[in-house]
């Protein structure tokens, strides 16, 4: 079953044309990429997926209902949860504060907490023997757990990630690909948008590459691996 339709869609910045006709699926538990440049407009696609920006022209569907329109705090019960580009995690609240802030939409919340955290302790047993400290005092990578974590916490069908390897060290890249896996063996379905073109192929079940506002290319992950054009693009000497 397809779970989210990409339809077409055109996103501005005032007259800066961020998004042009995109159009992509993303089928029920598969892991979907989207890889490309810094300012491709992979954040900007995330966004509007998550109603936080405006649709000029386009359409998306999740579940094969229409929520183009749809404002962003309507989303998240319907099962879009996003892992912000950045982070963005509340650094004055504690670990397990975060947490709950990602629940925060869920009647049934704290019927489920314990349940939830656990799901969340088992992927970051880090976080776990962090649930006390300060987010704003962990490292980069903790911090990317975190906001992975409380994404997680409204028990999203998809979860939209934002560069979940931006600036971490390689060893703790490995560890970030490696839960995105886990989250997938869950049963949660995941966009993810890179940088980091070969690791997040390498997991892709479809990927797509945007260029400057459009996707130029489309195919399996391993199709994108293999292709010459994209490795020598995309790839650089990460391969
Ligand atoms: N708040 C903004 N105001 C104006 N232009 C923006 C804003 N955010 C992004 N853009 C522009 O939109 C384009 C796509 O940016 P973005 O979606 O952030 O790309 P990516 O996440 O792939 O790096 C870029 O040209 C960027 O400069
Ligand atoms: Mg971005």
């Amino acid at each position: 079953m397809t779970l989210l339709e990409v339809d077409g869609l055109c996103v501005n910045y005032g007259r800066i044309e961020a998004i042009r006709d995109v159009t992509f699926a993303v089928e029920e538990g598969a892991v979907v990429t989207l890889i490309g440049a810094n300012g491709a407009g992979k954040t900007t696609t995330l966004k509007t997926l998550s109603g936080l920006r405006k649709v000029r022209a386009g359409a998306v569907r999740f579940q094969g209902k229409d929520i183009t329109a749809m404002p962003a705090h309507l989303r998240v019960p319907l099962g879009i949860s996003q892992s912000p580009e950045g982070r963005r995690i509340f650094p004055g609240m504690s670990v397990l504060e975060n947490l709950d802030m990602g629940a925060f939409s869920r009647a049934d919340r704290v019927k489920t907490r314990s349940a939830d955290l656990e799901r969340v302790f088992t992927l970051f047993p880090r976080l776990e023997e962090r649930r006390e400290q300060l987010a704003g005092t962990m490292s980069g990578g903790e911090q990317q757990m975190l906001a992975m974590g409380r994404a997680l916490m409204s028990r999203p069908k998809l979860i939209l990630l934002d560069e979940p390897s931006m600036g971490l060290a390689p060893k703790l890249i490995q560890q970030i690909f490696s839960i995105i896996n886990d989250i997938r063996e869950q049963g949660t379905t995941i966009l993810l948008v890179e940088q980091n073109a070969m690791q997040a192929l390498r997991i892709a079940d479809r990927a797509y590459i945007l260029e400057t506002g459009e996707i130029v290319r489309e195919g399996t992950g391993d199709d994108l691996v293999a292709d010459d054009s994209v490795r020598a693009a995309y790839l650089g000497g990460d391969v």
